[in-house]
């Protein structure tokens, strides 16, 4: 099935660009290239001996977007990763938020009208959840206020699919809300790449352990948690990736339950700031130079995924574990 990726060089755009070459459908990729790198096509070719075909088009624009739809007339699903995701950026710079993340939905779905495109995958966030009160948190817990405008951009993006697609007969749209997505494919070929200093944690551990950060720190070790610092969901990738393959073919085969779905992708489990510390040692024998700071503002202190849907009516878990995961998130550090 050809499938159209925005966001495809992009972290995790790549990997699930991957596994639908490896699941036998053909993607084609969308990507401005502003938070990722044309070379990221060489990576996917080295694992999968494919040529993908790969338009430097900006979503927002729908002249441009559109002229990819009549070019490839037999696309039949998008998965949208396309979108602005620095929690930090966005509070300084809302505007460009609300324009890049909510023009790119509005075309997205402008498009999949105007060309008869009916299934969307889009990548939703464990954010809209904000501090649940029960954990692990399902997909029913309340929706709480955005914390930042890109969360804010999450919320407002699933509404409008809702709205779309109650309104248009024959569209269907899976939204998966990820937890924290980490790690990089096994080759180490593909992986994230952050631009500058990194925000979130994992690429900050790899970078301190390779000698490019000077020292990590734990924002605040005062929690309500068992060690005192914050609780996290981190799913791989790769793992993650597969759940759009599962998503797209769901759609597609008619199994749908509802036209809209929701799932939660993680792995069920919480690991704190400390414990990843403690596994990256343990599994790459590198010694982690860090210090505990304040809290950082907007944190949630503790969240974990109730995947028990995604598992039974998704047909898809998560397989590696967070010790696998973090080495081949080392691996690929030291392949930069
Ligand atoms: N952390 C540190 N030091 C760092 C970076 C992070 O201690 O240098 C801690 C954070 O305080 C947090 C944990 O590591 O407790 C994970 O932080 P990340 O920045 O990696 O991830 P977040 O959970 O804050 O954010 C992620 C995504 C967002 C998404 C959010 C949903 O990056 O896009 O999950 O909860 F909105």
């Amino acid at each position: 099935m050809k499938i159209l990726v925005t966001g495809g060089t992009g972290y995790i755009g790549s990997h699930t660009v991957v596994e639908l070459i490896g699941a036998g459908h053909e993607p084609v990729i969308v990507d401005n290239l502003s938070n990722s790198k044309a070379s990221v096509l060489d990576g996917i070719y080295g694992i999968t001996g494919k040529k993908v075909p790969f338009y430097n088009v900006d979503c927002t624009d729908l002249n441009e977007f559109g002229r990819i739809f009549e070019e490839n007339t037999d696309i039949k699903a998008i998965i949208h990763f396309a979108a602005s995701k620095a929690v930090g950026e966005s509070v300084k710079e809302p505007l460009k938020y609300y324009r890049n993340n909510l023009t790119g939905i509005l075309n997205v779905l402008e498009c999949m009208k105007r060309y008869g495109v009916n299934s969307l995958v889009f990548s939703s966030s464990c954010t809209v959840y904000g501090q649940p009160e029960e954990l692990p948190v399902t997909e029913d817990a309340p929706i709480q206020p955005a914390l930042s405008p890109y969360g804010n951009t999450k919320q407002i993006c699933e509404e409008i699919i809702r709205d779309t697609v109650s309104a248009c007969s024959g569209l269907h749209a899976v939204m998966l809300r990820y937890f924290n997505p980490i790690g990089a494919h096994e080759s180490a070929l593909i992986g994230e790449l952050p631009l500058g200093v990194p925000q979130n944690l994992i690429p900050y551990v790899t970078q301190t352990a390779a000698g490019i950060r000077e020292c990590l720190t734990v924002f605040g070790d005062d929690y309500d948690t068992p060690d005192g610092s914050c609780i996290r969901d981190y799913i791989n990738v790769t793992d993650l990736a597969m759940a759009h393959i599962k998503a797209v073919e769901r759609m597609e085969s008619g199994a749908q339950k509802q036209n809209v779905e929701v799932f939660n992708i993680g792995t069920g489990k919480g690991t704190s700031v400390f414990e990843v510390i403690r596994t990256f040692e343990d599994v790459t024998g590198v010694k982690l130079n860090y210090k505990v700071g304040p809290r950082r503002e907007g944190d949630i202190e503790k969240v974990w995924a109730d995947a028990s849907y995604a598992n039974n009516e998704l047909g898809w878990s998560a397989k590696k574990n967070l010790r696998e995961t973090l080495a081949s998130a080392w691996k690929w550090q030291t392949t930069l």
